[in-house]
């Protein structure tokens, strides 16, 4: 498993304000999509493309398109909503799928609740967007699920690391056919006894839309 953490100082700068309690649900919001734009450009570093030749005003030149099949981008839901807009506006021909998980409070086990994923994801490069790597549960749960429908290469795009949760990933994949990456804005230092980031920035769901 490759892990890129950015601790960029404009990312950072991001990131001081989206942990700062003080910090609304709207400006949340606007903090979660830029700084998703500034990390999918590491997210995207090895993407596929293929050669092509176009005319410039000037002159013939080669460049690159994006090689189909088209990548799949999938939010766990919630609060991987939140990263959604910020992706697909640096990739609008990507596919989008949607899988809703929820993580039970005390055995911090995530469920499946909602599973609108492509059925075939073979050849298919996956995005998944969630901001909180914790314990690791859910993401390791979600690409479980998409190994099952056949994705061999994998971005996790993440605002928070928890090493908990990077070690998780590292044990159950490393040393798998899976092409794995992890990329985040920060890794924190802990996880508390409630399966919290630490200091992270409190429940992002809940921070992007609201107490259920
Ligand atoms: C949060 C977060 C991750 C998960 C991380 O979701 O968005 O999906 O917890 O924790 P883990 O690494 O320990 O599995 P939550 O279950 O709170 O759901 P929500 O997005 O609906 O708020
Ligand atoms: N989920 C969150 O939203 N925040 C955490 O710190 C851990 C899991």
């Amino acid at each position: 498993m490759r892990t890129f953490i950015a601790d960029h100082p404009l990312i950072n700068h991001k990131m001081t304000a989206l942990r700062d309690e003080r910090t609304d649900s709207p400006t949340f919001r606007r903090l979660a999509d830029e700084l998703v734009t500034l990390l999918a450009y590491e997210a995207t570093r090895d993407i596929a493309v293929t050669p092509v030749t176009i005319q410039t005003p000037v002159a013939a030149a080669q460049g690159v398109h994006l090689s189909a099949p088209t990548p799949v981008v999938i939010p766990i839901l919630r609060a991987g909503l939140g990263m959604l807009e910020g992706m697909t506006r640096l990739m609008p021909t990507a596919e989008v799928g949607f899988l809703g998980m929820v993580r039970n409070e005390e055995t911090l086990q995530p469920t499946t609740y909602a599973d609108r994923i492509p059925g075939d994801l073979k050849g298919r490069q996956v995005f998944l967007l969630d901001p909180m790597l914790a314990t690791g549960g859910s993401l390791v749960a979600a690409i479980d699920l998409m190994r099952e429908r056949g994705a061999s290469k994998i971005t996790a795009v993440c605002l928070l690391a928890a090493p908990e949760g990077i070690k998780l990933l590292t044990d159950r994949f490393d040393g798998t056919d899976l092409d794995l990456t992890v990329v985040c804005a920060n890794l924190d230092e802990r996880l508390n006894e409630n399966g919290y980031i630490v200091p992270g920035l409190g429940d992002a769901g809940d921070r992007l839309f609201g107490v259920v």
